[in-house]
């Protein structure tokens, strides 16, 4: 069955619907890096072609390099044309030549050495001019795209020019994107460091996954619906299931995944919002800090994993050599820059529990893994068997399990999978699906997630941000594990081959409790 084949008749740009941001001048430290290239000034790009930035929107590039403004621009242009041809976050793959111009001719390239206080001094004449220019001080905007250490420095630089000083009617940013910590000293560290300039409603800390449309979604799903929040409980549901498996392996980026691994890139951060979001408690509003009060109460309940004995609550796993989606991969201790004994997982999956009256002995299952054997993102949940056996007198045949799928990507959407009775003489159940896809019905342009994210900083929305001791929290859970593996080197690696399912210990963690992880589709 499905929900609907056509598009929503008020289908509509989602952008296109929002009022244009305030004016501001935003400042993107790491101009010539990746991030930059890849998703910021994309994002920009198509809220400018929504019309949501300002007339008085400037951007100052900052890096490095001694660029000047117009090579900057043309690289920057190179790379939205790449983005443009390869992604599905590009309505066209041309580049529009009247918008790009629009947005071109607002930038400003500022050649940096960051850790050198002249810089920003430089910095803050160039700014001072766009206050000059409109006769008032403008809002600003700062965009660290640069590698996480350098965060601390630049946010003392940014406050000892006095440039991340508020005035009336003029606000300052900051923008940061994980790592936002490594455990849970350095994430307590580093909050620490930024407030001591920053107020907590001037850091906008980004989790990509909150920008993307069916994140987001679950919350209208869950609050916005009388259908599910009566059943959203342990009184009838029987076990929920998180899964983002991917395809890649650790591309160009083995300096920073040796260092890193699948549990601190993808589980205190990615999968913790979409277990906060599934799980917490209904929010007083839908304000900023009643959700994010919600989904930190949320991580505060989760009960600390245990880490001892035969069966941890959270087991780890490598890639060896395999083919993912028939094509040949290579082992994840093959890869260029991997130690060839490198002990670093690339594959996780966590058992755990949320202490509370909503989900006391519910468990939890969450894994995520690189060279899996599809992309596949979700939420499953799995509801309660009915109490067949009070049907036996009518010769009921087979049973089939009710799951919500709540789809995130790369397919988005909802479906309810449940048992219907086959057509025949006989009592037999046959399972069936009611199925919403997302992008059918409402029509949505192809965006980044990046354009919702800047343009809530720009209004000042915290909602999709991530707030410092919900950050905290995260780390809180996740440190036993850390503490357990840094003391025992995994055994067996690689365990699971690239463009499978993950590994055996993966399956036993749920064999336990009798349960089994959804074949990944
Ligand atoms: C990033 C991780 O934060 O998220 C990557 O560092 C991962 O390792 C990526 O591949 C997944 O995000 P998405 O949006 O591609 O699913």
């Amino acid at each position: 069955m499905t929900a609907s084949t056509t598009a929503h008749p008020e289908a509509t740009s989602a952008l296109g619907r929002l009022p244009q941001a305030p004016p501001c001048a935003m400042v993107l430290f790491g101009a010539n890096g990746d991030l930059s290239h890849r998703l910021v000034v994309p994002a920009l790009y198509n809220l400018a072609r929504a019309k949501r930035l300002s007339d008085d929107f400037r951007l100052f590039g900052v890096d490095r390099a001694s660029d000047e403004t117009g090579g900057w621009i043309q690289s920057l242009r190179e790379g939205l044309e790449r983005f443009a041809t390869d992604s599905s976050a590009s309505e066209s793959d041309e580049v529009d030549p009247d918008v790009w111009g629009w947005l071109a001719s607002r930038m400003t390239y500022v050649q940096a050495d960051l850790t050198e206080s002249d810089s920003y001094i430089r910095l803050r004449d160039r700014l001072a001019d766009v206050d000059r220019a409109a006769g008032s001080p403008q809002n600003r905007l700062y965009y660290l795209a640069v590698v996480d250490r350098l965060f601390g420095g630049i946010v003392d630089q940014l406050g000892a020019a006095g440039l991340t000083r508020q005035e009336e009617r003029a606000w300052r940013r900051v923008i940061i994107e994980k790592p936002l910590g490594h455990d849970l000293d350095s994430a307590k560290a580093l909050n620490a460091k930024l407030s001591a300039t920053l107020q907590e409603d001037q850091i906008f800390r980004i989790d990509h996954f909150l920008g993307k449309e069916t994140v987001q979604n679950i919350l209208a799903l869950r609050f916005a619906n009388g259908l599910f929040e009566p059943v959203w409980n342990r009184d009838h549901i029987d076990q929920v299931q998180v899964t983002v498996a991917e395809t890649v392996g650790v591309e160009h980026r083995a300096a920073f995944y040796e260092r890193t691994g699948a549990l601190r890139d993808m589980v205190p951060n990615h999968l913790f919002q979409l277990l906060s979001l599934m799980a917490m408690e209904p929010p007083t509003s839908f304000r900023a800090d009643p959700i994010r009060d919600r989904k930190t109460e949320l991580l505060q309940m989760v009960r600390l994993p245990a880490m001892e004995g035969p069966s941890p609550d959270v087991v780890r796993g490598q890639y060896g050599a395999g083919s993912v989606l028939g094509a040949p991969f290579r082992a994840y201790r093959a890869e260029p820059g991997v130690a060839a004994d490198s002990p670093v997982e690339t594959y996780v999956a966590a058992r755990l529990f949320v202490e509370n009256w909503r989900w006391a002995g519910v468990p939890f299952y969450l894994r995520t893994g690189k060279a899996l054997a599809r992309r596949w993102t979700e939420i499953a949940i799995r509801f309660r068997d009915a109490p067949v056996a009070l049907l036996r007198s009518c010769d009921l045949q087979g049973s089939v399990p009710n799951w919500l799928v709540l789809r995130i990507q790369p397919d988005e959407g909802l479906s309810l999978e449940f048992g219907a009775k086959r057509p025949g003489p006989r009592l037999e159940l046959g399972a069936v699906q009611m199925d919403f896809d997302y992008r059918r019905y409402f029509h949505s342009p192809p965006a980044t997630g990046y354009e919702t994210l800047l343009y809530d900083c720009m209004i000042g929305d915290a909602t999709l941000f991530q707030r410092g001791d919900t950050v905290e929290a995260a780390w809180q859970v996740v440190q036993p594990v850390l503490d357990a593996w840094s003391e025992r080197m995994p055994t067996g690696f690689p365990d699971y081959t690239a463009g499978s399912d993950g590994p055996t210990s993966g399956d036993a963690l749920l064999a336990r409790d009798g349960h089994a992880w959804r074949a990944l589709p």
